[in-house]
């Protein structure tokens, strides 16, 4: 039996997504012998409720060199980032000389805002290919995973941190030891730490099992993030919805008895048992619908194919490897994606290895129909799209098959 990793706790499986590779680690042709496989399948901790990845992949392997993940990657993500900035600025920043670090800055989507505004900030992330971006923002950078000793020289230069952020990046980190450890040392004694993250709440209610990918090595709900506040000396004090990914959470911890915890915390806990987020049979009935989505897929991609209509992937996010390879959809099925990031044109999608083009690509190809990966940008895609929309049709796999 696996042991739950932050607690030591029994760990029983609940869904099995098969071998799967890194899945923002796009690749060459050449590369494809070498590719990194392993078994993604998640389970849930017996005395924690922590949600979480059975195996998991060495960090080296997920945020190596080549890390395509660009958060900035659309308009939604942008304004969202700018958002979040502004709110901080006007509250927990709003002290003397204040100074926030963000564990996983990316290219530097919200600490832009942070920057511009004067304000001392540091955001640390391993993937220089990313933070490169980052720093042409004007965005200070520490090429760093972050950890407790990194902590301790952050801490050691800049002082305590009134705010120490992370987007997506929480959940990505398998050792919430050190990372917990680490925000002790820095944050000062009235300081916040914030994270926004996937949701399991989310992953249920809309069947994202394409959220389920090596990166996540944790699916949170207020409950599992609550007992892990405790257990390392901190005390969740808020909960807020951000719109990303589909729907996710953001989490106010704080120093014990700090601050009253707000009237969410409360309300999403009880929405939580209300929901039986932690109880299995919930997630008995959420693998019974995965594994019908990936019948419906297979058998629509392949009436298609057998009756000549052509279909392109739309957009590569992390999530398309994960419903690819889970359902076994290769290029004999979707012959290429279009996706607008740079850095992974002219590679192919991990494991299932759709090549991935420009987006000019679609309007030339002029395809029947459209199988809609990145279904969180649904909105931003289709008003890109009005053309496509008129004469073509667009596949959607979530939270159930669908075309129209
Ligand atoms: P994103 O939602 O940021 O990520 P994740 O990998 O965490 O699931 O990924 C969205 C992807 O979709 C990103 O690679 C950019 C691409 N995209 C397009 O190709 N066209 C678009 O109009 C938009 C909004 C995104
Ligand atoms: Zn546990």
């Amino acid at each position: 039996m696996p042991s739950c990793r932050i607690c030591g706790g029994v760990v029983s499986e609940l869904l099995d997504l098969g071998r799967q590779p890194s899945a923002n680690r796009f690749l060459a042709r050449a590369d494809i012998a070498r590719e990194f496989m392993f078994r993604l399948a998640i389970g849930m901790c017996h005395s924690c409720t922590m949600v979480q990845l059975i195996e998991d992949v060495p960090e080296e392997i997920r945020y190596h060199d080549g890390y395509r993940y660009r958060a900035s990657g659309s308009a939604t993500h942008r304004r969202h980032f700018a958002r979040v900035a502004r709110e901080l600025l006007a509250t927990e920043l709003a002290g003397p000389n204040p100074f926030i670090v963000e564990i996983g800055c990316n290219d530097g989507v919200m600490l832009e805002t942070i920057a511009r505004a004067g304000v001392r900030h540091l955001g640390v992330d391993p993937a220089k290919e990313v933070t490169e971006l980052a720093r042409e923002r004007g965005v200070n950078v520490l090429d760093a995973f972050f950890g407790d000793s990194v902590a301790e020289g952050i801490r050691a230069e800049h002082g305590s941190a009134d705010v120490i952020f992370g987007a997506n990046t929480v959940c990505h980190i398998a050792y919430q030891d050190s990372l917990l450890r680490g925000v002790d040392t820095l944050l000062g004694p009235d300081g916040v730490f914030v994270f926004e993250e996937p949701y399991l709440g989310t992953v249920i209610s809309q069947m994202a099992f394409d959220q389920i990918y090596d990166e996540h090595v944790y699916y949170f709900t207020a409950r599992s993030v609550q007992q892990m506040a405790q257990r390392y000396g901190f005390e969740l004090v808020d909960v807020g919805r951000s719109p990303l990914h589909g729907g996710e959470i953001r989490y106010t911890l704080t120093r014990p008895g700090r601050r009253r915890p707000s009237p969410a915390v409360g309300e999403l806990l009880a929405d939580e048992r209300h929901r039986g987020l932690a109880d299995p049979v919930t997630f008995q009935r959420f693998a019974d619908a995965v594994a019908k989505i990936r019948d419906d897929l297979l058998t629509l991609l392949r009436d298609l194919r057998d009756r000549g209509s052509t279909v392109v992937g739309y957009g590569a996010p992390g999530k398309t490897a994960t419903v690819t390879n889970y359902c076994g959809i290769g290029p004999e099925l979707v012959p290429f994606v279009v996706d607008s990031t740079p850095a992974k044109q002219g590679l192919l999608v991990p494991g299932s290895h759709l090549p991935v083009r420009p987006p000019q690509a679609f309007t030339t190809a002029n395809p029947d129909y459209a199988l809609l990966f990145a279904w969180n940008h649904a909105d931003e895609i289709m008003a890109k799209e009005q053309a496509f929309s008129r004469r073509g049709k667009w596949i959607r796999y979530v939270p159930d098959v669908r075309v129209g």
